[in-house]
């Protein structure tokens, strides 16, 4: 999408921090992996809210390269709900001509949910309207130190010269290449950071936080995160004036 078009509809990305699953199964006396079992449901029911809300790509946090440090039961519990809303939900995509798609350091995932993933990006691979891309075992600094890996690849291989190298070759090597930057972050439970997610690729993006924890998270939240975002007046380095002339204009 062009800027200019951008700024009078979308977003036609969404990016969710989803945060608060342990707190809010804390809040109920439940344990820390039921927060994310609810969490997953939310998941579902998001991915069926954008595609009402005409939002064409929506980028979910589902597991940072930082996340690899909680304790070891967590972590199973996580990759396990990954393998499994994957083995459930490919027939749901594919019904709904979703294409999956994913960001991180995807080799470095366990055999079984990166199998399941494979799988379900392979089985979706032929859409081309609606996207679901999960980030993880993704970290932004990490994604600028594979990109610069690559860069300098080509530099030595004498394809591309130092002085000759620009944004678009850098954003060529992301592991977004071929996705929109997102036009809104969305995160949940009250954390107002952005947690090394999407980085780059938010530096025009509109923030959303919300103090719902993710599990409570619904369709009129999201509405309420679209509705915010339709009252910025995003200018793109440009002055107020600027824009609205080009809005006349186009009339
Ligand atoms: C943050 O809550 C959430 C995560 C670290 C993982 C997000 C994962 C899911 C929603 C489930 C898996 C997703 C898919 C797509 C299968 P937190 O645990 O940091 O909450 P807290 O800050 O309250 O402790």
């Amino acid at each position: 999408m062009s800027d200019k078009a951008s700024i009078k509809s979308g977003p036609d990305h969404i990016g969710i921090i989803m945060d608060g699953n342990g707190r809010w199964a804390q809040s109920q006396g439940l344990s820390r992996i039921k927060g994310h079992q609810q969490g997953v449901e939310t998941c579902r029911r998001v991915i069926e809210a954008c595609q009402e809300l005409d939002i064409h790509y929506l980028t979910l946090y589902a597991f940072s390269a930082e996340n690899w440090k909680r304790p070891e039961t967590e972590v199973n519990a996580l990759m396990e709900l990954l393998e499994l809303f994957l083995m459930r939900e490919t027939d749901t995509l594919i019904k709904h001509g979703i294409k999956l798609h994913a960001i991180g350091r995807i080799h470095e995932l366990p055999a079984k949910p990166r199998a399941a993933l494979e799988q379900a990006m392979e089985a979706t691979s032929h859409f081309k309207d609606w996207h679901l891309v999960l980030a993880l075992n993704y970290s932004s600094r990490n994604e600028i130190v594979d990109a610069t890996r690559a860069i300098v690849k080509k530099t030595i291989k004498g394809k591309l010269y130092p002085e000759d190298i620009e944004w678009e070759d850098i954003k060529g090597k992301l592991y977004t290449d071929g996705l929109p930057d997102p036009d809104l972050i969305v995160r949940t439970s009250g954390e107002n950071r952005l947690s090394n997610f999407l980085l780059m690729q938010s530096a025009y993006a509109e923030f959303y936080f919300t103090p719902t924890c993710w599990p409570d998270f619904t369709k009129a939240h999201l509405q309420e995160a679209i509705d915010s975002y339709h009252s910025r007046e995003r200018r793109f380095g440009r002055t107020g004036e600027q824009l609205d002339r080009e809005t006349s204009l186009s009339r």
